[in-house]
Parts: C-alpha cells; sequence; structure tokens
C-alpha cells in the first residue's frame, strides 16, 4: 500500500510552516467545538498527544477517542505516541485514519525497528520523535533514517504534561536535521513540540523548524483566530 498522504503539500499550502494545535491541551468536555474552532482560526493540522502512563507519567486518549474525532474536520491529523509500544498500536491509529504517526527513537531505537514501525503504519507517514536528554544520532544515522521516517519531532519538554517551559537547549538538533536535509537536498518535516509560543515559535522557525506544536498558547488562547496568527 502507498502512503496517501502528503505533507510535503500541506508544508506548501500552510505557506512553509504547519501548525498543529495539540488537543491536549483543548476542553476535553467540547472536543468536536474546539476541533472545528482550530480549523476555523487557521490550524493546519490536529496533534494528538498519546500516553500511556509508562513512557511518560501521564495518561491521555487512546484509540476510542481518536476514532470519535477523526471525521470533524478536514485537517489532517498526526498521533504522537508517547508510548512504550508504538509497534503494536501505531497500526491501530493508522487504520482510524491518523495521517502521520510518531514514535519514540528511545523505544525503537535502531534501524529494523525503524523500517517494521514505518511499514506497520501505512498508508500513514512515519515520524520519530527524540526527547531532550536524548542525544541526536550521527549524521550517517541521520541520513538512514531520513530515508525512513518523514517527520522529526524535537521535544523542546520533558513529554507527559502541556504548559511547560521550552528548553532553548534543544536548538541545535533543529539545526542539524536541517543542515542534513539543505545539504542532500531531501525536504524532511522537522517539527517542535513543547513550550512554543510566539517568542520560542521565532526561535524555533529561525533554527529550520517547519512544523509547530502549540498546545497552551493555542486552546489556552482567548482568541484562537489570534493565537494561530502568532505562529502564521
Ligand atoms: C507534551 C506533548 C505536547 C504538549 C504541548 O508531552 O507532547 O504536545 O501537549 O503543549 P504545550 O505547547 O503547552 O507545551
Ligand atoms: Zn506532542
Amino acid at each position: 500500500m502507498e502512503k496517501n498522504f502528503d505533507i510535503y503539500n500541506l508544508l506548501k499550502k500552510a505557506g512553509g510552516c504547519i501548525l498543529a494545535p495539540s488537543i491536549l491541551s483543548a476542553d476535553f468536555s467540547r472536543l468536536e467545538e474546539e476541533i472545528i474552532s482550530a480549523e476555523k482560526a487557521g490550524a493546519d493540522m490536529i496533534h494528538l498527544d498519546i500516553m500511556d502512563g509508562h513512557f511518560v507519567p501521564n495518561i491521555s486518549f487512546g484509540p476510542p477517542v481518536v476514532k470519535s474525532i477523526i471525521d470533524k474536520t478536514n485537517l489532517p491529523m498526526d498521533a504522537h505516541l508517547m508510548i512504550e509500544d508504538p509497534i503494536k498500536y501505531g497500526k491501530i491509529f493508522a487504520k482510524i485514519g491518523v495521517n502521520i504517526v510518531i514514535a519514540h527513537i528511545e523505544v525503537i531505537d535502531n534501524e529494523e525497528k525503524w523500517k517494521i514501525f514505518a511499514q506497520k503504519i501505512i498508508p500513514a507517514a512515519a515520524g520519530i520523535a527524540i526527547n531532550p536528554p536524548t542525544e541526536m544520532p550521527d549524521d550517517k544515522i541521520l541520513i538512514k533514517m531520513m530515508e525512513i521516517f518523514d517527520v522529526f519531532l524535537i521535544m523542546s519538554v520533558n513529554p507527559g504534561f502541556s504548559g511547560q517551559k521550552f528548553i532553548p537547549e534543544v536548538l541545535p538538533k533543529i539545526e542539524k536535521i536541517a543542515k542534513i536535509s539543505q545539504k542532500l537536498k531531501i525536504n524532511r518535516i522537522i517539527a517542535v513540540d513543547g513550550g512554543i509560543n510566539k517568542e520560542t515559535s521565532r526561535l524555533v522557525k529561525d533554527a529550520g523548524a517547519n512544523l509547530i506544536v502549540a498546545g497552551n498558547a493555542f486552546f489556552g488562547a482567548k482568541n484562537y483566530i489570534e493565537a494561530a496568527k502568532f505562529f502564521k
């Protein structure tokens, strides 16, 4: 089966930077309404934070909730799997219709697992996330990873909760991927997640990010249209 979602086309449509609000910061009692408001405000994608209480010290929501919201919007969705078994569960989210499924490098840590993961989630695109304390793989490995993953999600907080403070020490990770993709002329999505607001979004974009996840700074705002403008 071929991948049926063209994230590079979305990037173009979004004007060079994709805004993906995280519904972890939305009002769960009005989830449908919140997602429709995000779409109307100009969000490009919906970010789903999936937590299992093991990989991170929090539990969020799982496949039944995603299933209930997937058709409420025309926006694509990405599932950020902060869970210990992304190979098992990634497939389920892809089957529901999630367009990008992202696993953590702390749990799938070698080429064989990356390939199995990417294969299992077809037709969704594959992404890989890296926590702030985790060192970036060297250039040779990153180049290999670029053949497998379309999305590189740089965590700028320790995952588990929204509303945390941005960790600026992760900026060189963004620059590193941006440099390689420029050098090799391989277009890849460099996403940043955690503590993104008006100020920090500038920093990460300058470093080379082209997808920003925003939880609190989007759904915590009084006016989503104004909030979306900050990031655009
Ligand atoms: C953190 C999640 C993030 C979080 C972002 O574990 O992966 O996506 O919801 O929220 P903010 O933007 O408030 O840091
Ligand atoms: Zn996330």
